[in-house]
């Protein structure tokens, strides 16, 4: 019984590990929306274009040292977590009025999903975590 059990659960959780290989790897795609304006990984830096996207989980919005964010993202008092990064992806000016960022948003929300899996890999140095 115990064993069944153990095979089981060893079971699922191969089969969630390989669900979310498969999100993030689809999120690497989606990310060639945001790669113009993003980076991400190691050496990844901003460029005048767009704040640079590592360590996203759990950071302040507006918080990227050199980067000149719109007073509307520094003063959103958001913090980047799944719920708060699917809300404003899908429209990210519904959710900061007046945002830089010019980018119509991803509406799919299997899409954004798997952007979140790809995105929240990188730690703050870039490396995956
Ligand atoms: C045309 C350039 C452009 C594109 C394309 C773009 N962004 Fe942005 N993004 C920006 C700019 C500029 C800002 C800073 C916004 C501000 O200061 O108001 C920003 C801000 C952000 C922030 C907030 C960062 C922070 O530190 O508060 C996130 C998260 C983000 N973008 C994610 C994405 C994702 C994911 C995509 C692709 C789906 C994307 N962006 C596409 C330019 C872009």
């Amino acid at each position: 019984m115990t064993r069944t059990l153990a095979i089981a659960a060893a079971m699922a959780a191969a089969v969630t590990g390989l669900a979310q290989a498969q999100d993030a790897g689809a999120g690497k795609d989606v990310f060639k929306k945001c790669a113009s304006c993003h980076a991400v990984g190691e050496g990844a830096k901003s460029t005048i274009s767009g704040p640079v996207l590592n360590g996203l989980e759990g950071r302040k919005a507006g918080s990227v040292k050199g980067f000149d964010y719109s007073a509307q993202n520094k003063k959103s008092s958001l913090t980047w977590d799944r719920a708060t990064f699917l809300d404003y992806i899908k429209d990210p000016k519904a959710k900061i009025p007046d945002t830089y960022m010019v980018f119509p948003g991803i509406k799919n929300e299997g899409e954004a999903a798997d952007l979140w899996a790809y995105l929240r890999q990188f730690g703050p140095d870039g490396k995956m975590k």
